[in-house]
């Protein structure tokens, strides 16, 4: 006599089972396993993420489950299944490529879906239920835990593709969530597990927005934040892709710089430094991230290295700093 929730979780690994048979062995599915291999990824990582192939059929799942006594109003409560307007149920998700989500014991309890080729909307993700809470897994969370914990140290992904990428690169401490940005939970869920946390989000405006929010988060929990920041344009996986494995490691462990450090360069963007007006506002607003920093070596060492840069006497700039410090207190 199952509860609704153990209902809902056996229905799940049952489908996640079914559509990575579905992806290993079905003819229909012959373009899935076409895309994945032109996006490089390999049949070992494949097996070891459970990925799987959700036909282009509208009862594939519906039927299967049905058949086995699952009772329907569940499934749809659990997003596997979707009830139409005449009140017959179809299946959610067709023709794309399934991403299981597991919790943290390992059970599948959601889908990331993604289409083959490009459209709208590009992922559709189980919604929240009675087993899956956005803002309270991490995608990979699961596997990577031991690692992380060993290494103190994690590395933050935007989305599913990034993490699988990364884990054929070799590198493995690493998690995603899942659409949505960083919640507080999340952020205590890491914090718990390790003391470092290297974000390394997409190389676009949002990705950069989501940066900045993600970090302020972090922080508050006593993380220490590096930035892994990407070329424009570039996510994790198309950096791997673009310069292979070992470029990546060396960026993330090696080249990734301070939330500080970030944030200066940031301000860069868009702006033309050799304009004097451009130039001396761009300054302005760089002593006012120094000096909100707390420690004085901290503060020195951004003071130095502006100065340097635009030929400043270093005085000045501490004079300006010091100014701006005392009107925040
Ligand atoms: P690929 O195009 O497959 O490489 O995906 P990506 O991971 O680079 O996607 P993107 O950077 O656009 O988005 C990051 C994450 O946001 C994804 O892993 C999804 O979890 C989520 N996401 C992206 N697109 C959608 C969407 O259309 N709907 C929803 N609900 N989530 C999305
Ligand atoms: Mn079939
Ligand atoms: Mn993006
Ligand atoms: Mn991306
Ligand atoms: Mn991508």
């Amino acid at each position: 006599n199952r509860t609704e929730k153990e209902w809902m979780i056996k229905a799940h690994s049952l489908s996640a089972k079914l559509f990575h048979h579905v992806l290993l062995e079905r003819a229909e599915a012959e373009p899935a396993r076409k895309y994945l291999e032109n996006r490089g990824i390999r049949l070992e990582t494949i097996k070891e993420f459970q990925i799987g192939y959700a036909p282009a059929s509208w009862d594939f799942l519906t039927s299967f489950l049905q058949k086995r006594n699952f009772p329907l109003e569940l499934l749809e409560q659990a997003g596997l299944i979707t009830q139409g307007k005449t009140s017959n149920y179809y299946d959610r998700f067709r023709d794309r490529i399934m991403f299981p989500i597991l919790d943290s014991q390992s059970q599948v309890v959601a889908f990331g879906g993604r289409l083959l080729g490009e459209g709208v909307p590009k992922y559709l993700n189980s919604p929240e239920s009675l087993i899956f809470r956005k803002s309270r897994l991490l995608y990979n969370f699961q596997r990577s835990r031991t690692t992380i914990r060993n290494e103190q140290t994690t590395v933050l992904f935007e989305g599913y593709v990034d993490v699988i990428s990364a884990w054929q690169a070799g590198v493995t401490n690493t998690i995603a969530t899942m659409g949505t940005s960083l919640s507080e939970e999340q952020t205590r869920l890491i914090r718990r597990n390790s003391e470092k946390v290297i974000l390394c989000y997409d190389g676009d405006q949002a990705g950069i927005d989501a940066i900045t929010r993600a970090a302020d988060l972090l922080e508050k929990q006593g993380c220490i934040i590096k930035i892994a920041a990407l070329p424009d344009g570039l996510d994790p996986d198309d950096y791997i892709r673009k310069f292979g494995s070992e470029a990546f490691q060396k960026k993330v462990n090696h080249e990734s710089k301070s939330f500080v450090a970030f944030r200066i360069e940031a301000l860069r963007r868009g702006r033309n430094l050799l304009d004097d007006g451009e130039r001396m506002r761009y300054i302005g607003e760089a002593l006012a991230v120094i000096s909100k920093l707390t420690t004085a070596v901290e503060r020195d060492h951004y003071l130095r290295q502006l100065a340097e840069e635009f030929s400043l006497s270093l005085d000045a700039l501490k004079q300006e700093q010091y100014r701006l410090y005392r009107a925040e207190k």
